[in-house]
């Protein structure tokens, strides 16, 4: 697997295609228009660059990495690809349309994945006529410096082809690999989300500083970072998706999302993408 695809040039996207070009891979991402095109390509060369000056790459293999990147808004494109993994935003119906085109434009060896950090994956599989060649393949935020990658089977992977995945994965990538089953929010969000809904209720009701939240965990529990703090990183779009994929799932009144974090996201306050969240970033 040398030839990847990666849909979406935003922050997990960029990040994964800069992890597969730092480990010797092609990526094309496909950028849903073309005035989209530069910022991605810059997104990939600025942290290319921080990595640089932390003494992570040298200048060289750097450079050589970039130039394993396309950016395009062609799908045509990906008719040569061994694995395509979409990172398009945590809305449904876009990811089975982007799945549909796809199945259109891949080869029939294709493996097809989706970044989906809560959307159970069968739900985007079934829109190709390939549902068998379909996994999970979820990173995390910060691609390049997190560790972890969740491969998900759904009832109908083949498990050939998921193995295939997390060699990639653990073996070319460097990345490592758990495995799980195909409910909302796979293991780590599952977890993660409703102790982030749970600090913002507490915020919400007064009972305590949006700074001693954080001074709390990351002092009491040593997490590198507070859960509000957390949040606005990962964006409180994302959080908020993630939760009503929880909550559509299992049903339980403590996966709901917070009203402030309807409220938030309504008002445009993303976190640390929007400039404001829990903190002001501007
Ligand atoms: N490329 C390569 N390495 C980089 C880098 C880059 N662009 N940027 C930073 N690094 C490296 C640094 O060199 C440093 O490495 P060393 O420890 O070897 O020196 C390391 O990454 C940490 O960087 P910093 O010292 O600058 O930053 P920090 O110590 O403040 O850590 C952090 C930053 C890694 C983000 C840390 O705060 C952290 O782990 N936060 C929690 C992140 C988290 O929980 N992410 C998961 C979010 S949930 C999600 O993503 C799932 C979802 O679906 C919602």
């Amino acid at each position: 697997m040398q030839k990847i695809g990666v849909i979406g040039g935003g922050t997990m996207g960029a990040g994964i295609a800069e992890v597969c070009i730092k480990a010797g891979s092609e990526v094309i991402i496909i950028e849903a228009k073309p005035e989209f095109v530069e910022s991605a390509q810059k997104r990939v060369s600025t942290s290319l660059g921080k990595a640089v000056s932390r003494g992570k790459i040298s200048q060289e293999d750097a450079d050589a990495a970039l130039a394993r990147l396309t950016v395009t808004v062609d799908y045509d494109t990906l008719a040569d690809r061994d694995l395509v993994i979409e990172a398009a935003p945590e809305n449904l119906d876009l990811k089975r349309q982007i799945f549909a085109r796809l199945d259109e434009v891949t080869s029939a060896e294709a493996i097809l994945a989706t970044n989906t950090s809560s959307i159970p994956v069968i739900q985007v599989a079934t829109a190709t006529k390939k549902p068998a060649r379909v996994v999970g393949v979820h990173f995390f935020n910060p691609v390049p410096v997190m560790p972890l990658v969740e491969i998900i089977s759904t009832l109908v992977t083949d498990e050939k082809i998921a193995d295939t995945v997390a060699d990639y994965v653990k073996n070319t990538l460097g990345k490592t690999v758990v495995r799980a089953g195909d409910q909302s929010g796979f293991i780590v969000n599952a977890l993660l989300i409703p102790y982030l809904c749970q600090a913002i209720r507490m915020y919400a009701s007064g009972y305590a500083t949006a700074e001693d939240i954080d001074a709390a965990m990351v002092g009491g529990c040593g997490y590198p970072m507070g859960p509000l703090t957390l949040c606005d990183t990962v964006g409180l779009d994302i959080a908020l998706a993630a939760s009503e994929s929880l909550y559509a799932e299992f049903g339980e009144p403590h996966l709901a999302p917070p009203p402030l974090l309807r409220r938030m996201v309504e008002a445009g306050q993303l976190g640390r993408k929007s400039g404001q969240g829990f903190y002001n970033y501007s």
